[in-house]
C-alpha cells in the first residue's frame, strides 16, 4: 500500500525516512535478503535460498505497493536501504481477517539507532487505520534482541512452537508468539 512517507532521527543524529518500498529499490531489495540472512540466524531464509531476479523482485513490489492489504516500509538512510518492515493479513476468512502478521529486519550496521522502535510504531498505526485488530510474530527463541524490541513496543508473549526451525548445523529452535492488540 502506498502510505506517507516519515522522516525520524536516529540515535546518532542521522535522519532516516520511512517510506512504501517500490520497484526502484528492487536490486537493493535482492541485496539486503541475501546479506541480511547471512548476518543472523534468525530470519528464515539462508542466502542460498533467495533466488529473485530483477525483474521477479520488481513486479513482487509493484504488487506489494498496489495492495492495500499490504505494507511493506522501507528504512532508507542517507539514500540506501536500511532495513524493511511488513505486515500483511493472515488470511480472507472471516473467521481469521481480524488477524494481520508483521516482520522486520535491518542490515546489522543500522541496529541499536532506534529505526525498529520507529517502523513498528509506524506499521502499527497504519494496521489500525486498514482495520486490523491484532497484530501477531514469531520471532526464534534465542533473539533476545527482538524480544526487547518488540516488549518495548506492547507485544505479549502467547506461546512457544516447539522445534519450529532446523538450522543446517542440525540443531533445532522453539519460535515463541507474540501479538499486539490494536483494538
Ligand atoms: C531486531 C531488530 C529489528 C531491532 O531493531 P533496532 O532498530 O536494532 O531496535 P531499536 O534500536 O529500536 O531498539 C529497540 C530495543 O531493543 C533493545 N535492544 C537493542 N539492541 C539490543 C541488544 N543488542 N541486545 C538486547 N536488546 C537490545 C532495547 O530494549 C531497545 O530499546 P531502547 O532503544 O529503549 O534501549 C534488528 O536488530 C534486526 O534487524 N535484527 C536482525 C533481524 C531480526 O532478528 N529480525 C527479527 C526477526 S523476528
Amino acid at each position: 500500500m502506498r502510505f506517507e512517507e516519515r522522516e525520524i532521527v536516529l540515535k546518532d543524529g542521522r535522519k532516516c525516512i520511512l517510506k512504501p518500498n517500490s520497484p526502484e529499490y528492487a536490486e537493493a531489495m535482492i541485496e539486503y535478503l541475501t546479506k541480511t540472512s547471512g548476518e543472523t540466524e534468525f530470519l528464515l531464509r539462508y542466502p542460498d535460498e533467495v533466488n529473485y531476479t530483477l525483474e521477479n523482485e520488481q513486479e513482487i513490489l509493484q504488487r506489494l505497493l498496489e495492495d492495500p492489504y499490504v505494507i511493506m516500509m522501507a528504512a532508507i538512510v542517507d539514500g540506501k536501504v536500511a532495513g524493511n518492515g511488513s505486515v500483511s493479513g493472515i488470511g480472507d476468512k472471516r473467521k481469521i481477517r481480524h488477524r494481520c502478521s508483521m516482520a522486520i529486519a535491518l542490515y546489522e550496521e543500522y541496529w541499536g539507532l532506534g529505526i525498529g522502535t520507529a517502523m513498528i510504531g509506524y506499521m502499527t498505526e497504519l494496521a489500525r487505520e486498514i482495520g486490523w485488530h491484532q497484530m501477531d510474530l514469531e520471532v526464534v527463541a534465542e533473539n533476545e534482541q527482538a524480544q526487547a524490541l518488540y516488549k518495548k513496543c506492547g507485544f505479549i508473549e502467547s506461546g512457544r512452537r516447539h522445534n519450529a526451525l532446523l538450522f543446517d548445523d542440525g540443531t533445532y529452535h522453539d519460535e515463541i508468539l507474540m501479538y499486539k492488540d490494536l483494538k
